[in-house]
């Protein structure tokens, strides 16, 4: 069935033939079939469709494009959030919590939960997401997470490197050698990533070239979870191996700033991070100024951010990490589309997917000058 939306006071198309960044075209329509773009043009001009919609002078941007999440998981850590709010830093140690309450989980809870968090996600206007594994850590764990995952989503992440688990503590190598031998194996036919949290306390460099570079070997492409709680040569290792992204980036030095603008990895900042743990924001303006690709995604988890709001997101970039509000937009959809290597999402051009959001406003700055507010009027998914 063909659709028409029509009287479109501002759309985003993101499409560099349009112009720079979120390159705006006012008083347009959009002609959609079939799950995809088929004319862009001028509200007076817009083609006859079965079904018509008025935006009514409203804006019209591109569907968000998370590329962070962790959904598949089992139960909550709320009582962690109380107790940073009361002044206790975050660990990762917390993850080994999840891990547990994942691993006992069944199939269908796992699932269940996942659903239902990406209907909410869906609902608030992503239309990609991306899901990854790392609450499992045994090789039929990472193995189910991934296969389940993959019901949800073509944007599966091979994440067995999230932590050392206990039983490993007394010799983590033994760990990389499973998480790049059988795990790896096991999880790659349902994976189109590999990533590493590459931090103290989890990965070292070292460990996390090995795990990168074995998923390469397999044909999955590289991401990388670094910088969150101290500079770790994460972000120069994600420019080495050419991996799509490196994501939290809150602590980088001169080098891995210099590193991700002449590269292609995009920096991808998680502000429902520092929201949730208290700690200081990445500064956006730093990496833009050295002409880094930078993109916002949730980080959805139970743990450090459990937020599935990209318009929460873009406010907080935009109020606490010097971004603009155009800015901030591009971040949450063409950034996140750029951080998947995908061309078909995070824009509005003719032959791109139909994944288009209506907002109950006049233009996307309402995103950041009203947060909080449920500004998504209509959801347009391929
Ligand atoms: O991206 N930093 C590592 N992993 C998650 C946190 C997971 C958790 O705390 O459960 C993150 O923030
Ligand atoms: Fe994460």
């Amino acid at each position: 069935m063909s659709t028409v939306i029509d009287r479109i006071g501002l759309l985003v198309t993101n499409d560099p033939e349009v112009g720079p960044g979120t390159a705006e075209l006012r008083n347009a329509a959009v002609l959609i079939d079939d799950g995809v773009i088929r004319w862009i043009g001028e509200a007076d001009r817009a083609p006859h469709a079965d079904e018509r919609v008025d935006a009514r002078g409203r804006c019209v941007i591109p569907g968000f494009v998370d590329s962070h999440s962790h959904l598949m998981f089992a139960g909550d850590r709320a009582d962690e959030f109380e107790y940073r709010m009361a002044g206790r830093p975050y660990t990762a140690g917390g993850i080994r919590r999840t891990v547990a309450l994942t691993r006992d989980a069944s199939d269908a809870a796992l699932r269940a939960n996942a659903v239902t968090l990406l209907n909410e996600m869906r609902r608030q206007g992503s239309t990609t997401v991306e899901i990854k594994s790392g609450y499992g850590l045994t090789v039929d764990d990472e193995a189910r997470a991934l296969r389940l995952a993959s019901e949800l989503t073509s944007e599966t992440t091979y994440l067995g490197a999230h932590v050392v688990p206990v039983q490993f503590a007394a010799d983590p190598g033994a760990y990389v050698d499973l998480v790049t031998g059988p795990m790896l194996d096991a999880a790659a036919p349902h994976a189109r990533w590999i990533d590493v949290f590459c931090e103290t306390g989890a990965f070292d460099v070292d460990q996390a070239r090995a795990i990168l570079l074995a998923g390469q070997a397999k044909g999955l492409g590289a991401r990388m979870h670094s910088g969150q709680l101290g500079e770790s040569g994460g972000a120069q290792l994600a420019v080495e191996l050419g991996a799509a992204a490196v994501d939290h980036c809150t602590f980088l030095s001169d080098a891995d700033v210099d590193a991700l603008g002449a590269s292609s990895t995009v920096a991808t900042l998680l502000p429902g991070v520092e929201f949730s743990t208290r700690q200081p924001y990445p500064d956006a303006r730093r990496l833009l100024a050295a002409g880094a690709t930078v993109a916002l995604a949730t980080d959805c988890n139970p743990g450090s951010s459990f937020t599935s709001s990209m318009a929460f997101c873009i406010a907080v970039a935009v109020r606490d990490m010097g971004m603009t509000p155009a800015e901030g937009l591009w971040a949450a959809t063409a950034g996140g589309a750029a951080a998947l290597r995908r061309t078909d999402v995070g824009v509005v051009r003719v032959g791109a997917k139909a994944d288009l959001v209506l907002l109950e406003a006049p233009s996307y700055v309402h995103l950041a000058y009203r947060p909080g507010v449920p500004l998504v009027s209509r959801v347009f998914a391929s």
